[in-house]
């Protein structure tokens, strides 16, 4: 079988960086067509800058990364530097990037790809706010029937929220985006707080990338290291977790995943609980699914993959 092809659009922050770098780690499953930054986690210029320092530090310069949105549909950027600290990739000390970034917007190489490339055989994989894919597809609507898939990381349901007691903080930053994205009508695969919450880097996982005798592994020791602190505070967890790299584990092995397919809905109007993923997870609306929501990780069984991954980087 072919490499699949997908697009990263994404904010990096050091769980979107691990999920890079395991892409880049599985080029006989993966073929990653470019990275699309938006701004997110921190601002869209550190974004694109961390992107880019992520690609080096896979000696992968060649992966073109685009800058796209810099705020979000229709409300003030809100960011995590609490959590990701003040670059949005505290932790390791890895050099300034060097490789280029591209001319075109995120947006323009969003359309010109889906409407390129064979219907049916791009995913995207958004790790961040929605701002980019949903203003492509409201630019572009001819573009939404061509995806193949969409497998994001945003929202919760059991966990319910993380950046307001309520709403998930990629859902939260743009829900006018997500709303647009979530009823657009491509297949959309969702990996929610309920499952990121399970997916821990505890001491022993951490030492394991520590161990493996890479500048990738000691980096993403680092980078775990570092934001660990905040959930550890916030949740008494056992350490980060690896939020955005369920994504990629989902496409590399999908069987380490269960959910429900269900119906989703984005608060848009209410304040109170803006971006709140409203997962008709019991079934009760009779609303028509529209996303395969998860809920659930083997845990140990996505360490073992992404250990095995970034070994050979
Ligand atoms: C999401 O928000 C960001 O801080 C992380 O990178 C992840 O994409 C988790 O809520
Ligand atoms: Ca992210």
């Amino acid at each position: 079988m072919s490499a699949r092809k997908i697009i990263i659009d994404t904010d990096p922050g050091q769980d979107d960086a691990v999920a890079i770098l395991l892409a880049l780690a599985s080029p006989d499953e993966i073929d990653l067509l470019g990275l699309t930054c938006v701004a997110g986690n921190v601002p869209l210029p550190l974004t694109a800058r961390n992107a880019r320092i992520v690609c080096e530090l896979a000696n992968r310069p060649d992966v073109p990364v685009f800058a796209g949105c810099d705020r979000p549909m229709g409300r003030a950027l809100v960011t995590a530097e609490h959590v990701h600290g003040k670059s949005g990739l505290d932790g390791p000390a890895l050099p300034e990037p060097t490789m280029p970034l591209q001319d075109a917007h995120a947006v323009d190489f969003l359309i010109d790809t889906l409407r390129r490339e064979a219907p049916g055989t791009v995913t995207l994989v958004p790790i961040g706010p929605l701002t980019n894919i949903a203003t492509a597809f409201t630019r572009a609507p001819d573009i939404v029937g061509r995806v193949h898939e969409i497998v994001l990381m945003g929202g919760a349901y059991f966990q319910v929220g993380n950046i307001t007691p309520a709403a998930e903080f990629n859902i939260h930053v743009d829900p006018q985006a997500a709303a647009i994205v979530f009823r657009a009508g491509a297949p959309i695969t969702v990996m929610p707080l309920d499952v990121t919450h399970r997916a821990l880097v505890t001491r022993p996982r951490n030492d394991a990338f520590r161990a493996l005798g890479n500048a990738v592994g000691v980096a993403v020791a680092e980078m775990t290291d570092f934001f660990e602190r905040f959930d550890r505070e916030k949740y008494g967890s056992d350490g980060a977790p690896l939020h955005d790299p369920c994504t990629i584990a989902y496409l590399l092995e999908p069987a380490l995943f269960t959910g429900r397919h269900v119906n989703v809905e984005i608060e848009t109007a209410s304040e109170l609980t803006m971006g709140m993923t409203v997962a008709d997870w019991w079934r009760v609306t009779g609303r028509a699914p529209n996303a395969m929501f998860m809920g659930d990780v083997n845990a140990d069984g996505f360490f073992t993959l992404l250990t095995e991954r970034l070994a050979r980087l």
